[in-house]
């Protein structure tokens, strides 16, 4: 790169420069890797108070969900309460004391997540922080508030009446001010942003400061749905990285809507996506299959590695779909989905993943040592399935 002459150029260039590294320094302390914890959504919606909250603390802890590295405590909506004379918010009745909650979640090991929207309202038609972002951040920051999921909502509507350039303009400036007046309090706090992929998010969100942003509409507990957002991340790889994830929305595993195997493709795609793995059940109510998908070390260790590079699709043939992830290690996992609800064969060729001789390759889900695998290989999957190998030379 040239630089430019003038001594007054090169000194903004400089500034300009520092303050890129010292905001992706500061993304990729709070999400170096995708944020693991529970949300109240998806199981309890509006059914969200304190003592729900405390027991979902007790069973993160109790159940090994901390220990296998699930952290984030995340209040979503309908917490909010009204604005006192000072513009301050408070929470309503169901939170008597939010920082006598973050203390409590605090002393479990566990962090506190909490979630408002840049427009007026929130999505239950809440109070959103909608020209109080300063202040709701520092009460946030006062309470000890470690993550928090900004929620478009009401602003949305103001961007019905907006040109497609004006609406990219109000959605980033709302989330670039909420980001900043993050950064003031001095508190480090996840910024995850949900306004359902609205503008290719992707492209801009870790600009305005996104650890996280959401790619899609909300999901459900059924295997349409779940797959429809889960298989519709191809070609999104690029855009993630330490400090900076796509969000293809929280967990549906538990809540009962989806067969066993439809809860393992789901956690098995997520874990591949390098997602956010945000549980969205009762966890004080888990079977022991529901703990040991949740907590399966090898499918957290693929979400969770250190090179941070989102796997993506690699073939598709029809309802058969492979997918492959790159792992700081040099091993690939390879993911053979079968998307249809009947038995059938899929077929992998390891030379579309870069392999010339017959690869190395391991069940991750049961550790079997499969031994060596033909480039072109054929495997018998049932519906709804998925098989998981990490492959070597
Ligand atoms: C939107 C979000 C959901 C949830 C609700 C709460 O629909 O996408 O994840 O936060 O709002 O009202």
């Amino acid at each position: 790169m040239t630089l430019p002459r003038s001594p007054l150029l090169r000194f903004a260039l400089l500034i300009a420069g520092l303050g890129l590294t010292m905001a992706l320094q500061a993304a990729t302390v709070v999400a170096a890797t995708p944020p693991m914890g529970w949300n109240s959504w998806n199981h309890f919606a509006e059914k969200i108070d304190d003592a729900t909250v405390r027991a979902q603390a007790d069973a993160m802890v109790a159940s090994g969900m901390r220990d296998a590295g699930y952290v984030y405590i995340n209040i979503d909506d309908t917490w909010e309460g009204e604005r006192d004379a000072k513009g301050e918010i408070h929470a309503n009745a169901k939170f008597p004391d939010m920082k006598a909650l973050a203390d409590y979640v605090h002393s479990k090991g566990l962090k506190l997540g909490i979630y408002s929207s840049p427009g007026p309202k929130t999505c239950a038609g809440f109070e959103g922080s909608y020209g109080h972002e300063a202040q709701d951040a520092k009460t946030y920051a006062a309470w000890g508030i470690d993550y928090l999921k900004y929620d478009l909502c009401s602003l949305g509507e103001q961007l019905d009446r907006a040109t497609p350039l004006q609406a990219r303009q109000i959605m980033r400036e709302a989330y670039t001010k909420m980001h900043r007046a993050l950064l003031a309090t001095g508190r480090p706090i996840v910024f995850s942003l949900c306004q359902y992929g609205y503008d290719s998010v992707w492209h801009w969100g870790a600009s305005v400061g996104g650890n996280l942003w959401r790619t899609t509409g909300d999901i459900t507990d059924t295997y349409d749905r779940m797959a429809e957002i889960g298989f519709g991340q191809a070609g999104l790889a690029k855009y993630a990285g330490p400090g900076h994830w796509n969000d293809p929305d929280m967990l549906e595993i538990g809540n009962g809507g989806m067969k066993p195997e439809e809860y393992r493709t789901h956690m098995a795609l997520w874990a591949l996506l390098s997602a956010p793995l945000l549980a969205g059940n009762d966890l004080t109510k888990m079977s022991a299959e529901t703990v040991a998908l949740l907590t399966n070390r090898d499918l957290v260790a693929i979400d969770q590695d250190a090179a941070g590079h989102q796997g993506d699709r690699i073939a598709a043939e029809g309802t058969l779909e492979v997918w492959a992830k790159d792992m700081a290690d040099g091993s690939k996992i390879v993911a053979l989905f079968n998307r249809s609800d009947i038995y059938n064969e899929i077929r992998v060729d390891f030379r579309q993943l870069h392999f010339t001789k017959p690869v190395h390759a391991v069940d991750v889900w049961t550790h079997n040592d499969l031994g060596r695998l033909a480039l072109d290989t054929r495997m018998l999957i049932q519906g709804h399935d998925v098989i998981l190998l990490r492959v070597t030379r």
